[in-house]
Order: C-alpha cells, then structure tokens, then sequence
C-alpha cells in the first residue's frame, strides 16, 4: 500500500469502509470531536496494527466507538444507573464512559486495563459506518501519538497517508477537541481527560458531583501524558502572550534575529471570543502556525470552565510544561541556533 486514498462519505464509500474494517483493515473516519483511527475492535491483529502505525505506546488504551446504547451494553460487564443516564442525556455526543469490560474486549483494546471506554460520535458518516459494520470499532485520534490531533481529512493524510486503508472525509470537526472521558466507580463519575462534554452539563444532568481522580491515580488515563498534542516547534504558555511578545522585542533590540514568535490566544482562535468556536479551531490553527516553521509558539491561559477546561488542558499538553521567559530562552535558543547552523 503506497498512497491513501481520501473519499468523500457518501453511502458507497462509507459501505467500502465498512468492508474494509471487517476485513481487518484500518479506515480514518470522521466524528464531532476529532478524526479516528478505526479498527474492529474484535479484530485482535487490527487493533495490533492501529497501534504501529500510530506509533502509540502500547500502554495506552483505545476508546470503542458504537452506534447503539445496546452495542455499549454488550462491551461492559454490567451498565449501572449513572451510565445509562449518561448515555441517555449524551450520546451520540463527544462523551466517553469508562466501566469494567466484557471478557470479549480484547486486552489489546483496553491495554490490558480491566475497563473500557465506550463512546456513541454524534456523525452521520461514523454511524452509518459502524452500523454497517456490524462491530464495535476501536479508534484513537487519527495522527502520529503525540502531535496535534486531525480535525479535517487532509491533516490524517499528512499524517497517517500511506500507511493506512481507507480516510473518509466528512468535512472539518465540529467540535474540534477529543470526548470527555468519565470513569464510574463505586456510583460515582471521575473526570480522565475534559472534553466535548463539559464538567457543569454532567453535574446538572446527573445532579451528582464530577470528581478529579485521586493524585496517586494520576496513571488512571493513561493517555494522559505530561507532552501531547504537542507541534513540532516549541509551546510556551505565557499569562498573556502580546505582553510576552512586546516584552521579547524590547529585550532583543540590537541582538541579532529576533525570533519568530506566534501566538494563540482566545481571540487568536475565535475574534469574537467564543469558546465553543476557538475549541474547533485550535488543532488546525496549531497545525497552521507549526507549518509556518516558528522559533516558538505562545500560548495564553483559557478559562478553566466549560470547554475552556479542555481547551487549556490540550494546551498545557501541548507545552509539556513549558511556560514563561526561562523557559523560552532555553528552548528557543537552542532551536534557534540549529537552524543558523
Ligand atoms: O473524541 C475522541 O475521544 C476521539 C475520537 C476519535 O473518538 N478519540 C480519542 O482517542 O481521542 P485517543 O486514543 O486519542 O484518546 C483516548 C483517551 C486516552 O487518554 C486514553 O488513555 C483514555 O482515553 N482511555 C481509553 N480507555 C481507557 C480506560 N479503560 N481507562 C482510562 N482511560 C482510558
Ligand atoms: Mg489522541
């Protein structure tokens, strides 16, 4: 397989699709949140191959994507109340509930984990797809472990072309940052990973109290790696990114090239300040500026409340913990000097 054809999501392709997972194939397909990387989750040797051509760690475990509440059903060991109001109120939507697993998910899915995320992707196309599919399918985000997710067809060809059956487009994602991961336990939700779904509509939905997972279960999502998301040139969160930049001009008057700075920020991402809209954007726009070959990207602080929550987690990844002028100077010089080199 040399090249990776992208098709539109019309009813033939998203049939070849299904046909291909069956086969043991791997499709990129379009959801709300991100583009996934699609395996039958059955498929012990497909999952395998989900995780070489991702060149994911095999510690980190898959979410499967379903196209009932019963197909979830069948994927847990039992499906208690909470869950079942969960899905009722969210799904399809960009929320993925974590309970112990059926002994017929694979250890491969869960990274030998004894639980399983499920989600339902509120899209058309990735619906029809698992349907015709007549499986559950496994699907990490669709690029390279570590760097910014896809949110439109042409960046899972960048990064995944070629190395992968299928990618059906269905257009930019609408919500632009992954599903809200949930654990229940003992009756009560954990908070893995803010999405989609934010922390305040769980908590009114359920009229119960989303919690944090405790610091020693700081490994309870594995995926939730200090570096992720992260753009090839370097990500700093600043307080405030044009104070950062005017400060930065003033320090390197007379001092050689000054570096080539981007910036994101709230109104960066969305001029009118929308979050919902700057979620959307985020990933493309991180993907846009890392193109552009900076010496550094500054990043701002977003609200930590509704989907800025996770919005300001994907940056805080993204960053690797970056932040401030000690920092910038250490990385960015560094990186400037290689490239005068
Ligand atoms: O929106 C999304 O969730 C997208 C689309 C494709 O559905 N998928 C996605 O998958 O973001 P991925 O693999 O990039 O992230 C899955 C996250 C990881 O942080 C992983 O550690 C966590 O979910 N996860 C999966 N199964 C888990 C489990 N059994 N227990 C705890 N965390 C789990
Ligand atoms: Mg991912």
């Amino acid at each position: 397989m040399r090249k990776t054809k992208t098709d539109p999501s019309t009813d033939r392709h998203i049939r070849r699709a299904a046909h291909i997972l069956r086969r043991g194939g791997l499709v990129a397909f379009p959801t709300e949140t991100v583009y996934g990387l699609g395996a039958n989750a059955f498929d012990e040797k497909a999952v395998c191959r989900v995780f070489e051509v991702k060149k994911r760690p095999a510690f980190d475990p898959l979410i499967v994507h379903v196209a009932s509440a019963a197909q979830a059903r069948s994927l847990w060991l039992a499906t208690p109340p909470l869950a079942e109001a969960l899905m009722k109120k969210f799904w399809p939507g960009p929320l993925s509930i974590v309970l112990p697993k059926d002994p017929r998910v694979p250890d491969v899915v869960t990274a030998g984990l004894p639980t399983v995320a499920v989600r339902m992707p509120d899209h058309r196309a990735a619906l029809a797809m698992i349907r015709a599919a007549g499986v559950p399918v496994a699907a990490p985000s669709a690029n390279l472990f570590g760097y910014t997710s896809p949110t439109a067809a042409a960046s899972v060809a960048e990064d995944l072309g070629g190395r992968i059956d299928a990618i059906l487009d269905g257009g930019p994602a609408r919500v632009g940052v992954e599903s809200t991961v949930v654990k229940i336990e003992g009756g009560r939700m954990f908070l893995l990973r803010p999405g989609g779904i934010t922390v305040e509509a769980i908590e009114e939905a359920t009229g119960k109290k989303v919690f944090r997972p405790r610091a020693g279960k700081a490994k309870e999502s594995p995926g939730q790696l200090k570096s992720h998301y992260a753009p090839h040139a370097p990500l700093i969160m600043a307080s405030d990114p044009a104070a950062f930049v005017r400060r930065l001009r003033a320090l390197e008057k007379g001092r050689g090239r000054p570096a080539r700075v981007a910036a994101i920020t709230l109104s960066s991402l969305s001029p009118r300040r929308d979050l919902y809209q700057a979620a959307a954007r985020l990933f493309q726009v991180m993907r846009k500026l890392d193109k552009m070959d900076p010496d550094a990207i500054v990043a701002g602080p977003f609200p930590a409340q509704g989907i800025g929550r996770a919005i300001a987690d994907r940056l805080e990844k993204a960053s690797g913990g970056k932040r401030g002028w000690k920092s910038f100077f250490s990385t960015v010089n560094r990186r400037k000097k290689e490239k005068e080199r």
